[in-house]
């Protein structure tokens, strides 16, 4: 339908030894979150690099969250601290391109945190809903309404 934005689409990098899990949990309990969040499964955050953040934008997100392990628990030992400061450079450049940096997040988060998973992506979908739709894909509103998700945005990367 012309004139109404389209839905926001937050795709979400995750370890899976802690946030996909917590995810895995928060589905087993029942617990709800956005169904806009499209989870992309990683061996850990540490491969998640800048240009592929990047392209998720680039694919329509409004919005990128990395979820890794909790500070200190990394699997890979330093994977989510490189997550951190990859995030931190995203968010500089997002900011360079016109882009609140809000729409990029880094998340640490434990397996056994499924309420909490749950409670992270809500506030996170809930703050790119406020910032709006990409200005990205202003222009594409009309046309992508009705259309699921860009299926590169929900592959499996582990
Ligand atoms: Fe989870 Fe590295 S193994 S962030």
């Amino acid at each position: 339908m012309n004139g109404q934005p389209r839905n926001i689409q937050v795709v979400a990098f995750c370890c899976r030894f802690c946030a996909y899990s917590a995810a895995d949990l928060a589905g087993g309990a029942r617990l709800e979150y956005p169904a806009s969040v499209k989870i992309v499964e990683m061996p850990c955050t540490g491969r998640a690099n800048v240009l592929e953040v990047l392209h998720a934008f680039e694919k329509g997100a409004d919005g990128v969250a990395v979820a890794g392990c909790l500070p200190g628990t990394c699997h890979f030992i330093k994977g989510n601290d490189h997550a951190a400061q990859r995030m931190d450079h995203v968010t500089e450049l997002l900011k360079k391109i016109g882009l609140e940096e809000q729409r990029a997040r880094m998340i640490n988060i434990s397996a056994a945190m499924g309420e909490q998973f749950t409670t992270e992506m809500t506030a996170f979908v809930e703050s790119v809903k406020h910032l709006g739709p990409s200005p990205l894909h202003a222009g594409a509103n009309s046309s992508r309404h009705h259309e699921t998700p860009d299926p590169e945005l929900s592959h499996d990367c582990g």
